[in-house]
């Protein structure tokens, strides 16, 4: 790909590697609680129940998704989101250029990786502290939700970015739907867990799987964030994502989880991987910001993946005018 710089397809890049400190922490700690060197690491972390995906209901046969499917792409582009003064990345460069640790943590290998990964027929549990709970087929989702297109900014907290086309809709219509009661503080998201799928759950086994993701409640009901389901007109694919990715287009890109299985509302700050794996590093909140360098790297400048400018980053990547209320102190 022109202008991408290639690392070795074996190279794990040092910045998302787990800093040691934190990968011993967590061997003492699983050795403590007697997994290590039984057999037993990958029991606990893979087969809890309340990380279990949903069943797809029978009736969401894989042809019936294929003709909901139809015809809602490309969905109309909103206005407010149009794009006006943004260059949109080159469309072939966000599907092979990607973040997805299930897989590998190679960009550029993420793609070639994926072809095992089902994700037809799809369901979404959504549930925790609401008065309506619900599991949605990946045909329900879109048929209930209008489909729009909207270009946003995207930042990687390692200083690269794109402009892109997403589909979608608004998490806070979903989030209606369920009703959320007054102690659901936060909302916490989760990646499908399917480890003989996704073989880089397996080579980073110390890894807090599944991939898990959160926002309070006030962010995750601001009209910016997406629940996607296509990019450039098109479903995602599924290195992007697929069927469904969050796109918190003010924060660093780790926010904007990728195929979603499970959401749920709860009263307190939910432990995500990368916080996990370091806070100092990869903080929940996380809100793109050129001023707060990373702890090994200036996040005052982003390399733009297809032509490899070097552009300055704007604080909240340029959505302070929408989000920088949910901050202000006092
Ligand atoms: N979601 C999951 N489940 N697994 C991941 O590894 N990587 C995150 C985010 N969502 C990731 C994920 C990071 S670090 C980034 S920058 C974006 O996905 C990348 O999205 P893209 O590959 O569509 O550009």
């Amino acid at each position: 790909m022109p202008n991408i710089i290639a690392p070795p397809s074996w190279r794990i890049p040092e910045r998302f590697v787990t800093p040691e400190a934190v990968f011993r922490d967590r061997r003492r700690f699983l050795q403590e609680m007697g997994f290590l060197g039984s057999g037993l690491l990958a029991a606990p972390l893979i087969g809890q129940a309340k990380d279990s995906e949903p069943a797809p209901a029978k009736s969401a046969s894989p042809a019936a998704a294929a003709t909901t499917k139809a015809g809602k792409y490309p969905a109309a582009r909103n206005p407010k989101f149009d794009g006006k003064g943004l260059q949109l990345t080159a469309a072939d460069v966000p599907g092979k250029y990607n973040n997805f640790y299930e897989f590998t943590t190679s960009k550029e290998r993420v793609h070639r990786m994926v072809d095992k990964f089902t994700i037809d027929p799809w369901a979404i549990q959504i549930g925790g502290l609401c008065e309506k709970p619900m599991t949605l087929q990946m045909g329900d989702l879109l048929s209930e939700f209008a489909l729009e297109e909207r270009v946003y900014r995207f930042r990687c907290v390692e200083a690269w970015s794109m402009v892109v086309p997403w589909t979608g809709f608004p998490l806070a219509r979903l989030l209606a739907k369920v009703q959320p009661k007054a102690e659901a503080k936060f909302v916490k998201f989760v990646t499908a867990m399917r480890p003989d799928q996704m073989p880089g759950i397996e080579r980073l086994h110390g890894y807090p799987w599944p991939y898990t993701e959160g926002l309070r409640i006030d962010e995750a009901m601001d009209d910016l964030v997406l629940l996607a389901t296509g990019i450039y007109g098109q479903p995602l694919p599924k290195q992007n994502g697929a069927p469904v990715r969050l796109v918190v287009p003010w924060k660093y890109g780790y926010k904007s989880i990728k195929s979603i299985a499970r959401i749920e509302l709860v009263a307190t700050q939910p432990a995500t991987l990368w916080e996990t794996l370091s806070a100092e590093e990869y903080p929940f909140e996380s809100n793109v910001d050129p001023k707060v360098p990373h702890p090994r790297w200036s996040q005052a400048t982003e390399r733009l993946v297809d032509t490899g400018d070097r552009v300055p980053t704007l604080p909240y990547n340029g959505y302070g005018d929408q989000v920088a209320k949910y901050y202000r102190k006092g």
